[in-house]
């Protein structure tokens, strides 16, 4: 049904309408009863229902209705999996259609900046193009079901301290190539009906009435056309939030802030204009919910469990391996770490989700009939050691033929609303891991935690395995990627550095309480440590499989690019091993021109690809000339200099397999003004001003002032003197010239030039 919203709107009085740009409560919208405007429900988010019908609280602490948890963000992205994550958001969508939701409150785009940030379990990764993917995924598939979505939190919000005041500082190429980049994917290819600005400022000005992102770059280069709303309680000044963009407070102040709105209206200095576009954003998101209820949608909370076990299977990552998994049947298996039977699968805060049902390891080995112990061996809750607990462990780990620990991160370390203080695993578990190896070398480690853990021991481990925090399917999916069930198939979605003080932002996180300084400017993951050459742990792709993997064949559709062409690549991948396997073939970009300040490489494609026994596929991916390019602040738009680009494919960021070369040509000019500090070296590059200046060098020679080789007492073969020459500003040729060159005609002749 097309409704003509203007006309609606044109019968609200200016107090309605600054009522609808506010929540009722908590968690719903205003109605209009006598212009049937209805109430709606918004939600979260982003892994599962947190839908409060008693009180309500935006940190997860009162109760919500059973729902079904399924992998949290974290792990989500380690599966690379697009169509599982759209799958799981057709899930999503469905139950939100079937408990009257008309926006889920996620996904979370913001990067992963920090392995400290406490709300990383609910964040994609370090990388910003694999965050806009997995996000459009979410969002297409919760939208499927014309449910909304919130993209959140918009933008650079990368810790939880002073997350509500704080100014995250950052230039302008930092912004756009790491921080929105997620949110700039996600926005054009799946069209997210809202987003949620965040609550901190970005330097100096907050979110919530931020023009420059809310409105420019958010509507007018992106297009987003839905309703932007706070993060809980996010406003700052109203009036000035429906000036640069904002639509909907939540949850509401009470009439408050609506009161703010209608005095600035009236008093003139807020355009009515503005208001009415705002309800318009608002209402059309309303009722975008409301023409399309699905009565055919339910919650079938049994049939969600199992696809939360399926999805869990997919996102672990096998870290470590020395052949010892899967394990055999009817090998005898000590299992230590009360992870075993409590395990932890979600983080604190406004995402933690009251579960319908939770399966351990334990109780999936119990059903099967495994040969498997169980002792406790450190608490799921804190960090504290009992020595007879320590010795049971040991024992037990000595009668097997093998030991698992099923270790993490306790509830209390990771959760929206503050910071991790370090790293570190609780110490208990690293003593018992530490002794457990001592009696016994097949040992496993299986990890429960939302961001990466600092593991003194994984050397000696024979396996590790990453399960993240994998939702309340994730006991079973354990026990079938450690007993051959289901064979691994995750890959990092961020690097694994040694020590957090590896980290980049390790000198500036989490800032003075007021300001937060992104000094590592875009060198953030693998970005950094790549150009640091600075080994860590676990690389970004990083994941292990219980088959290989062989590369061939790297074929590209031309291998020359201009500004509006886009090249496919092409490359063959066997599964060499002898069981069933996915994937996940990764597709990097290097500038090869000798660009300052640009990483080694970043990804640019990935394609996760099913593979039996000795099958080959041929995965496609294309690039196009923004994966080339950086974001040029003096241009303010993307540029890559012409010039050759390699493409590098292969298993992880630090297993590349095959290469090939794109020689890219651009039209794009970069602004060229000149003044006194304009030097020789940028002006013989620039083919407008190139032959004014060689004239004047050769005139230099004349001069004696040569870089020929007889002139050459260090023997440079005349390199010294080039450098030294391509260094010279202008304003240092007078005294060069012996006063021929004047300065000031010259740099009004070369811009004359310019113009021409
Ligand atoms: C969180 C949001 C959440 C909202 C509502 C805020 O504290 O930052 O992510 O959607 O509360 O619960």
């Amino acid at each position: 049904m097309e409704r003509d919203l203007k006309q609606l709107i044109s019968q609200m009085t200016l107090e309605e309408k600054a009522g609808m740009c506010s929540g009722q409560d908590f968690w719903h919208l205003k109605t209009v009863e006598r212009l049937g405007i209805p109430k709606v429900m918004v939600s979260d988010g982003p892994h599962g229902l947190r839908k409060q019908d008693g009180d309500a609280d935006h940190l997860g602490i009162n109760q919500s209705i059973q729902a079904v948890c399924f992998p949290a963000a974290c792990a989500t992205a380690s599966s690379w999996d697009t169509e599982m994550l759209e799958q799981m958001g057709k899930t999503l969508g469905e139950e939100c259609q079937a408990e009257n939701l008309s926006v889920l409150l996620g996904p979370a785009a913001n990067i992963k900046r920090s392995p400290l940030c406490g709300r990383n379990f609910e964040y994609f990764s370090e990388d910003p193009y694999l965050t806009g993917k997995m996000a459009a995924a979410e969002i297409k598939g919760v939208q499927s079901w014309d449910i909304g979505t919130s993209m959140k939190h918009y933008a650079v919000n990368n810790q939880e301290y002073n997350r509500m005041s704080c100014s995250s500082n950052l230039s302008d190429r930092a912004l756009r190539e790491i921080y929105l980049t997620g949110f700039e994917i996600a926005v054009k290819e799946a069209r997210p009906k809202t987003i949620m600005c965040s609550y901190n400022k970005i330097n100096g000005t907050y979110a919530s009435e931020n023009k420059y992102l809310l409105t420019d770059i958010l509507r007018d280069e992106w297009g987003f056309e839905g309703y932007v709303m706070t993060d809980w309680g996010a406003v700052s000044d109203r009036a000035e939030g429906i000036r640069a963009g904002l639509d909907l407070e939540m949850p509401g102040s009470n009439g408050v802030n609506d009161a703010k709105i209608v005095e600035a209206v009236k008093n003139g200095s807020l355009d009515e204009a503005l208001l009415d576009k705002a309800v318009e954003n608002i209402l059309k998101v309303i009722f975008s919910y409301i023409d399309h209820r699905r009565p055919e949608a339910k919650f079938d909370r049994d049939a969600d469990h199992e696809k939360a076990i399926n999805y869990a299977a997919e996102c672990a990552v096998l870290l470590e391996n020395n052949g010892l998994l899967p394990l055999k049947q009817g090998q005898k298996a000590a299992y230590i770490g009360e992870y075993a039977v409590k395990p932890r699968f979600q983080g604190g805060g406004s995402s933690h989700i009251n579960c319908s049902k939770v399966t351990s390891a334990w109780e999936s080995a119990q059903a099967k009939g495994r040969p498997v112990t169980y002792t406790k061996g450190f608490p799921a809750d804190r960090d504290e050691l009992d020595p007879q607990e320590l010795a049971a462990a040991v024992a037990s780990a000595k009668e097997a033929d093998v030991a698992v620990i099923f270790a993490g991160l306790p509830d209390v370390i990771e959760s929206e609303g503050y910071d991790r203080k370090n790293m570190a695993m609780p110490a208990c578990q690293n003593k018992v891991i530490e002794e457990v190896l001592k009696v016994q070398p097949n040992t496993v480690v299986v990890l429960h935690n939302g961001s990466p853990v600092e593991t003194p021991w994984a050397d000696k481990a024979a396996a590790v395995l990453e399960m993240y925090l994998g939702g309340q399917g994730v006991g079973e999916a354990c026990d079938r990627l450690l007993y051959g069930e289901a064979n691994p198939c995750g890959r990092l979605a961020e690097s694994f550095p040694y020590r957090v003080q590896d980290n980049p932002s390790y000198l500036n996180f989490p800032g003075d309480g007021k300001d937060v300084n992104y000094q590592e400017d875009i060198f953030v993951g693998y970005r950094y440590y790549e150009a640091k050459e600075l080994p860590v742990r676990w690389a970004f792709g990083h994941g292990l499989s219980y088959t290989s993997f062989a590369y061939g064949n790297l074929r590209l559709s031309s291998g020359k690019m201009g500004d509006g062409d886009s090249v496919t690549v092409s490359v063959d991948v066997t599964n060499t091993g002898t069981v069933p396997g996915k994937e996940v073939v990764q597709l990097y970009v290097a500038d090869k021109n000798g660009t300052p300040q640009r990483p080694v490489k970043e990804l640019k494609g990935f394609v996760k690809l099913a593979l039996q026994p000795g099958e080959t596929k041929t995965a496609e991916l294309t690039i196009d000339a923004r994966a080339l390019s950086y974001y040029h602040e003096g241009l303010g738009d993307w540029y890559a200099p012409s010039g050759n680009y390699e493409v590098l494919v292969g298993h992880a960021s630090d297993d590349i397999r095959q290469a090939g070369t794109v020689a890219f040509t651009t039209a794009k000019e970069l602004p060229f003004s000149i003044t006194g500090a304009t030097t020789m070296g940028e002006l013989m590059s620039h083919p407008k001003t190139a032959p004014v200046i060689n004239g004047i060098l050769a005139k230099m020679a004349e001069n004696g002032l040569s870089s020929s080789e007889e002139d050459d007492p260090l023997g440079t073969g005349g390199e010294m003197m080039k450098v030294m020459i391509q260094g010279t500003p202008i304003k240092s040729l007078a005294g060069f010239t012996g006063g021929a060159v004047k300065a000031e005609e010259l740099i009004a002749e070369l811009n004359r030039r310019l113009e021409k």
